[in-house]
């Protein structure tokens, strides 16, 4: 047993998606949450540039002595796993391996498709993670750098979200693609759009509630589980007037306590 807290990070709230799915799967858990709201979007940002923001955050979450670092970003998980795992010391899980297995699973006519960032796609790693686990496996990637402004903007639905979403998943559709993997932290919450969209034939998988599934097992596996009573804390590194509104959208409640922290620093 292990009462230390698991560290969540992401390039800002989204990654509360992951948060929310953790607290679901181990309620016993206490739970550290880092989001990068003052410099949010990593998804264009360089490999480089990703790869530095992470290493600070890690740093930072070192400090809050947590027993497992889960990145809730896709872009950073694309980019940065492997410099993470080097430096941690502790185990470290990205959302793309949990999210590559279920569609490998479910998927029956081994086409895939997955949307994410520019940089989430332009890394390769989702088809990577695919490939390793079912070589024959046909993976169409797209990304939708729309729609990460959208959610945030509070658009998960209506004409305007449908006609980007169309836009963008057209190429997949054409690829005959059964399951569709959500690779970005804002998808979650256009899953009912999309649903609609490419038709109940098409299992759409939503990497949040995947990586929670595997931290558990991971946490099981290695003898770190909790008993205790569960609890969070919330930093940022910026807090605008939206920062209230933005979380609860993430989170599905809102946020007592948040703290911003000068990230730059570690
Ligand atoms: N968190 C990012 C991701 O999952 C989306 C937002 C961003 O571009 O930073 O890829």
């Amino acid at each position: 047993l292990d009462p230390r807290p698991i560290g969540i990070f992401d390039s800002g709230l989204g990654g509360l998606t992951v948060a929310r799915a953790v607290r679901q799967a181990l309620p016993r858990e206490r739970i550290v949450y880092f989001g990068d709201t003052a410099r949010i979007p990593y998804g264009n940002k360089s490999p480089q540039t990703v790869i530095r923001f992470s290493r600070q955050i890690a740093r930072f979450l070192g400090r809050q002595r947590v027993k497992f670092l889960v990145v809730a970003c896709n872009t950073a998980s694309s980019w940065a796993l492997e410099s993470l795992r080097r430096e941690a010391g502790v185990p470290v899980l990205g959302v793309i391996e949990p999210g590559a297995h279920a569609a490998v699973e479910v998927t029956r006519n081994g086409r895939i498709g997955i949307i994410g960032t520019e940089g989430t796609v332009a890394s390769g790693a989702y088809p990577r993670a695919v490939r390793s686990l079912r070589p024959g496996a046909r993976v169409r990637m797209q990304a939708c750098p729309l729609f990460v402004p959208l959610v945030e903007e509070g658009k998960v639905s209506g004409p305007v979200t449908d006609l980007v979403a169309r836009e963008y998943l057209r190429p997949l559709l054409r690829d005959r693609i059964d399951t569709l993997v959500l690779g970005c932290t804002h998808y979650p919450l256009l899953k009912a759009a999309l649903q609609r969209l490419v038709g109940r034939h098409v299992r759409i998988i939503d990497s949040a509630e995947e990586t929670a599934r595997v931290l558990k097992w991971s946490l099981e596996q290695m003898s770190l589980l909790s008993k205790g009573r569960g609890g969070e804390r919330f930093y940022v590194s910026d807090l605008s007037a939206k920062f209230r509104d933005h979380a609860q959208r993430f989170l599905g409640r809102p946020i007592r306590r948040v703290t911003r922290v000068s990230i730059e620093r570690y």
